[in-house]
């Protein structure tokens, strides 16, 4: 089961639009892999998604700590959303030796900026997500693998600006 769905964001509201949307559809456990060149929205994208899931802070990049945690409530539960960048990741070994494959359990929502850093020792995804520049805006198409991916993909038919 594989489904697609594909769009334009022409400015970054657009972008934050669908951060917000993919926030209604978090659960427990969810994964969501972040493909695009620099620049490309990863992180755009994502901090509208943590912020929708209300975190109040700030969200910054996880350039050189590969990894921050935001803890967020969801439906009377804690449950922290990981978000991942890999860039910098020098190896796979590395990130197991950083113990960040014990952070994908069914529990974490993991977000991973970089995912093709680990290939190997990620466990698969949920949704893929492939931002790329066009113009002036970004076309981005998402790549559902699961149930769990479809939930996502089925808000976006009700986001009104997508
Ligand atoms: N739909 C859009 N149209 C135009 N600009 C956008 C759009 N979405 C995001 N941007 C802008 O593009 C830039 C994206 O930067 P961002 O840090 O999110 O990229 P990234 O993919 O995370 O890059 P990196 O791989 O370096 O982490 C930001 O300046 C943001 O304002
Ligand atoms: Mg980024």
């Amino acid at each position: 089961m594989i489904v697609h769905y594909k769009t334009t964001l022409t400015d970054e509201a657009a972008t934050q639009a669908l951060g917000k949307c993919l926030a209604l559809a978090l659960e427990p456990g969810l994964r969501i892999y972040l493909h695009g060149d620099l620049g490309a929205g990863k992180t755009a994208l994502t901090r509208s998604l943590i912020h929708a899931a209300g975190h109040t802070g700030h969200v910054k990049s996880p350039t050189y700590t590969l990894a921050e945690p935001y803890p967020i409530r969801l439906a009377q539960h804690e449950v922290f959303i990981m978000h991942f960048d890999l860039y910098r990741m020098g190896s796979a070994e590395e990130f197991l030796d950083a113990g960040f494959r014990e952070e994908f359990n069914e529990r974490n929502i993991c977000i991973v900026e970089w995912p093709e850093k680990a290939a190997g020792v990620l466990p698969a995804p949920d949704l893929h997500i492939f931002l790329s520049i066009a113009g002036e805006g970004r076309e981005v198409e998402l790549q559902a693998l699961s149930d769990k991916g479809n939930a996502c993909l089925a808000l976006l038919r009700f986001a009104p600006n997508l």
